[in-house]
């Protein structure tokens, strides 16, 4: 069977890649990665074998929290080109056959948005209820005591007009009022906007958050907030319970798909955080919600087989047949993977896990090369959660420029970028790792190869085996008679694991690119953090 004759959707069976523009290609020498830069990159992630592209926000801003601060939903910020260097993006994409998905980030626009600053100019401004104002207290004190993800109260008093504004982020990413119905209506048009330019999909920033409860009451505290969490961190230590996940939300979530449903195959990706139970309902009760909300389940375990397959397990009891999984390792949000895991091998069994799992992987961009968490000296963080939260939670240390040459900007500009490129680079890069038979890049492109020639492991079903030995996972994976066996060993140790089902198989891809051998499945050899993709024999 052809991968092209199944009835399965391209954000189904094919691997979405993200994209932070600003690091991954400057092609002004400004030091800031642009489109331009990605288009000069298409034919790097063609050959890498994804389907998707994920781009971070291009969006006009300030820049406060790096696009996430929208100034203008339907246009492209100068920094990063043009709408015609967009268009022409999407041609290029396309032309290769690649999907372009783009942010869209709904909770909150930047301050400097024209909505907001008719919104805050009176009290009376027709847009005044397309955001969130309440009095204060009677006491003058805060509306509520919710706080801000980046630290102090998620209120800021705003004096002209006597009144606070919400605000889970920064002070300057006012939130939207999603039950007003001309706000929706706006926020429809601008899906349109970008679906009418050919976009196929949008990656929908934390859109659990976008309706809060209509009396904005307190949150509970958080009885496992961690107890070394700066005093600032108000909102770590209060549960979600009334700012996420509402009940409400649902609807607009179907309407929002009404409007991508308008296209033919779009797709919609969220942002989510809830547990399980409040997480899968983002599908829909029959598929009417999102394609792929995203799961960032194995990102938050330990480096441990045992933990790896439960969470996987309780995703796939989880999921109502309609709903189609999805994995995430790693984004721009979070330590590198290769860091987060300790060490290359790690990040080499991790790939292994997340392309042959059940479910589309998204992949973020540098992970194919096994970049690490780079190193941002206090005086050089950006990133508002550094600067408010403290040094340990920057997330500027995932945000550091591609790694595409040894040149003393690695590549990536000819400028000084703005963040420090990695030492590293000076050997991890991607013109060494293509010329590396063993690499890391090597591996993520015969993983990913294998998985779009293998219907099995792009569609097949996936059954966790018992194999008999501590820290190490092993799955089937199966469709129509076709059958992949992967064992992936988490032990820093080698180890034995016994296959049930059938006498030998052979090894069609190893972690470590040096075995191709046909080898008995009733002790299975796995070497420290090896994993191996197997044909078992019938
Ligand atoms: C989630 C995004 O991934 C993050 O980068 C951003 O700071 C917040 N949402 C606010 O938009
Ligand atoms: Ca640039």
């Amino acid at each position: 069977m052809h991968h092209s004759e199944h009835p399965y959707h391209w954000w189904q069976s094919g691997v979405v890649y993200q994209v932070y523009p600003r690091s991954f290609k400057d092609s002004n020498r400004d030091g800031i990665g642009d489109l331009n830069g990605v288009i000069e990159k298409l034919d790097y992630l063609k050959e890498l074998g994804i389907q998707a592209i994920w781009l971070s926000p291009f969006y006009p801003s300030p820049m406060v929290d790096f696009g996430y601060d929208v100034a203008d939903y339907c246009d492209v910020d100068p920094m990063f080109g043009s709408l015609d260097d967009f268009d022409r993006l999407v041609a290029s994409a396309h032309q290769r056959g690649l999907k372009i998905i783009i942010d869209w980030v709904p909770n909150h626009t930047s301050d400097q948005h024209e909505w907001f600053k008719e919104s805050r100019a009176s009290q009376d401004n027709p847009k005044r209820d397309w955001y969130i104002w309440r009095d204060p207290k009677a006491d003058g004190g805060l509306p509520n005591n919710w706080g801000s993800v980046f630290g102090g109260p998620a209120w800021t008093f705003d004096r002209q007009t006597g009144q606070y504004y919400l605000h889970q982020f920064v002070p300057e990413q006012p939130e939207l009022n999603w039950r007003n119905p001309d706000l929706r209506a706006a926020m429809y048009d601008t899906l349109r906007f970008w679906l009418k330019r050919g976009v196929d999909g949008f990656r929908m920033d934390v859109i659990g958050m976008i309706l809060k409860d209509e009396q904005l009451r307190d949150n509970p505290p958080n009885p496992q907030a961690n107890p070394n969490a700066p005093a600032n961190d108000i909102f770590g230590r209060l549960l979600s319970l009334h700012n996420m996940d509402q009940d409400e939300v649902h609807q607009i979530i179907r309407e929002i798909r009404a409007v991508l449903d308008e296209f033919d195959e779009r797709c919609g990706i969220g942002e989510l955080w809830g547990d399980l139970d409040r997480w899968v309902r983002y599908y829909g009760e029959n598929g009417n919600e999102l394609q792929l909300p995203f799961n960032f389940r194995l990102m938050w375990e330990p480096w441990q087989a045992e933990a790896m397959r439960r969470s996987v397990d309780a995703l796939e009891a989880a999921l109502p047949p309609f709903a189609w999984p999805n994995y995430v390792l790693g984004n721009h949000d979070q330590p590198r993977l290769a860091t987060r895991f300790g060490g290359q091998a790690q990040a080499r069994l991790a790939a292994m896990l997340l392309l042959t799992l059940r479910g589309t992987p998204t992949l973020y961009y540098g992970d194919e090369i096994g970049l690490e968490n780079g190193l941002i000296p206090a005086d050089k963080i950006q990133d508002p959660q550094g600067k408010n939260l403290g040094v340990e939670r920057t997330r500027d240390v995932c945000r550091t420029p591609m790694q595409w040459d040894d040149t003393p900007f690695a590549g990536f500009s000819t400028s000084e970028p703005w963040l420090p490129v990695s030492a590293d680079h000076k050997t991890r890069n991607v013109k060494a790792q293509q010329a590396d038979p063993a690499s890391m890049l090597n591996l993520y492109r015969q993983l990913l190869k294998l998985r779009a020639g293998t219907p099995a492991l792009q569609i097949g079903s996936y059954t966790a085996i018992d194999c008999g030995v501590e820290n190490c996972f092993v799955y089937r994976r199966q469709v129509q008679g076709e059958e992949r066996i992967i064992a992936l060993n988490f032990s820093a140790e080698p180890r034995k694991v016994n296959i049930p089902g059938s006498l030998r198989g052979t090894i069609i891809l190893s972690t470590h690119l040096d075995r191709n051998e046909t080898t008995a499945l009733g002790a299975l050899e796995l070497r420290p953090y090896e994993g191996l993709i197997l044909v078992p024999e019938k």
